[in-house]
């Protein structure tokens, strides 16, 4: 199993670029399945989760390459409703083939997900809102077995503002019959560009940016090519990164609208920040100041994010507190992060970070995506050696990461032995 080996201490500077965002992706890749054909989609990084979902693809019957950046998708011959235990236990976001399933072949059945490493992840608004849209649902032998002949447009009020609800509700009713209304629909840039996709496909979507979306039902949808939004969250790692360090970090080829709140706070932790339409360049301060946050559905503070920026108000002047509210269990990096000298008490869903004035190398253990990000920062800025074990986490969000950060100063090595 891989594992990072780090020396600290080494300032970040420079220019580091940001790749495709992974959560764009996986949804506009199901999406694909909507209408046979060849969709091509760039901006592709190289990523665990995106072979997962290829995967996924393939076992359904469409045909999927990736050549350099960009993925072709194949629809086809799209056939098979099933997305087995297998992959669904890897990846969650398979969920994701049951909107697109349920409209092109009238059934899915899809392995319900279990828990995962930040919590217990429901999926009721999903099964929820195509029940709505007249599909017949039954839990069997650990599947999800949806149905329906033909769906019905209807009003779908989500009880909570959900990412992954949203986006497998929209791609299930664009086919629908008649008109369908989202209320307390998810405004995450991931919701907008599957939008874009599905509209570009044929697809009659209004109300985007909004949590008011109304949807027309269309009887085709055809083929396309879509350049893929920037990830915001990579984005925010590498400036979270560039706030440690004590020399300007440039991020480039992101999108700087996508980040207002984190702009925001990183500004009142005392950073100087300038931003491009495709560029933020942050300015570290001498002295970090302590900023509380909460994790918010977008345009608030985003979960992902949370861990990351923990390893910040970590080494802030004074004290902090984090909430998420979006996984209330999302903490397993605070032990970790302890580990490396940290000062971090935990209770629920709150943590209060007093703020040191050094973090100091240890061996430690990756749990999830962004926990590992953030061990992985938390290693740049400790003094003496870091070693991350299971690293694997991070390859299924981030491409490279390790080259990236070295060509900006970092002493990354990837130990694969
Ligand atoms: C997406 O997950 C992202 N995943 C997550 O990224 C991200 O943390 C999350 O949105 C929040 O921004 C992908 O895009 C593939 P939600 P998703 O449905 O869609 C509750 C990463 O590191 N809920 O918006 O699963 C849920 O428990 C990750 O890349 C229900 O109660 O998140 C949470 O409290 C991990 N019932 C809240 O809603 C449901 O049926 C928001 O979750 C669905 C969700």
């Amino acid at each position: 199993m891989d594992r990072f080996i780090i020396e600290g201490g080494h300032p970040l500077h420079g220019t580091i670029q940001v790749s495709g965002a992974k959560n764009a992706i996986l949804p506009v890749m199901a999406a694909a399945l909507l209408a046979p054909g060849k969709s091509v989609l760039s901006n592709v990084p190289n990523l665990i989760d995106l072979k997962t979902m290829a995967h996924l693809l393939r076992i359904i019957g469409a045909r999927v390459d990736m050549v350099e950046d960009k993925l072709h998708i194949d629809s086809t011959d799209v056939c098979y409703c099933e997305a087995p235990y297998e992959l669904v236990s890897k990846m969650r976001a398979s969920i994701y083939v049951m909107g697109p399933l349920l409209s092109r072949l009238g059934e899915a059945r899809v392995s319900f997900p279990g828990g995962c490493a930040i919590g217990t992840r429901p999926v009721d608004l999903h099964l929820k809102a195509i029940e709505k849209l007249g599909a017949e649902v039954n839990i069997e032998h650990g599947y999800i077995h949806a149905k329906a002949k033909k769906l019905k447009g209807a009003a779908i009020h989500f009880e909570k503002s959900s990412v992954g609800a949203t986006i497998n509700t929209l791609m299930a009713c664009v086919t629908a019959e008649g008109e369908t209304e989202l209320l307390n629909a998810a405004m995450e840039p991931e919701v907008d560009s599957t939008i874009d996709f599905l509209n570009a496909m044929g697809a009659k979507i209004t109300g985007k940016g909004s949590t008011h979306l109304v949807i027309k039902g269309v009887d085709e949808l055809f083929p396309v090519g879509m350049e893929m939004i920037s990830d915001r969250i990579e984005a925010g790692t590498f400036m979270i990164a560039g706030a440690m360090s004590s020399e300007p970090l440039t991020v480039a080829n992101c999108q700087p609208a996508h980040l207002e709140d984190v702009i925001a706070k990183l500004r009142s932790a005392g950073c100087e920040i300038i931003t491009t339409d495709t560029t933020i360049t942050v300015n570290p301060p001498k002295v970090i100041k302590p900023v509380n946050i909460t994790t918010l559905p977008y345009p608030g503070f985003p979960t992902d994010l949370q861990a990351q920026f923990m390893v910040l108000m970590a080494l802030a002047d004074g004290v902090s507190i984090i909430t998420d509210t979006i996984f209330p269990d999302r903490f397993m990096h605070v032990s970790e992060l302890n580990r490396l000298q940290a000062n971090i008490n935990l209770n629920l869903n709150i943590a209060t970070v007093h703020g040191v004035k050094s973090l100091g190398g240890a061996e430690i253990m990756a749990t999830d995506l962004r926990a590992s990000a953030a061990l992985v920062l938390a290693g740049i800025k400790a003094e003496g050696e870091t070693i991350i074990n299971r690293i694997y986490h991070i390859d299924r969000g981030y491409d490279k990461i390790e080259e990236k950060l070295n060509s900006v100063g970092a002493r990354i090595v990837r130990d694969s032995a």
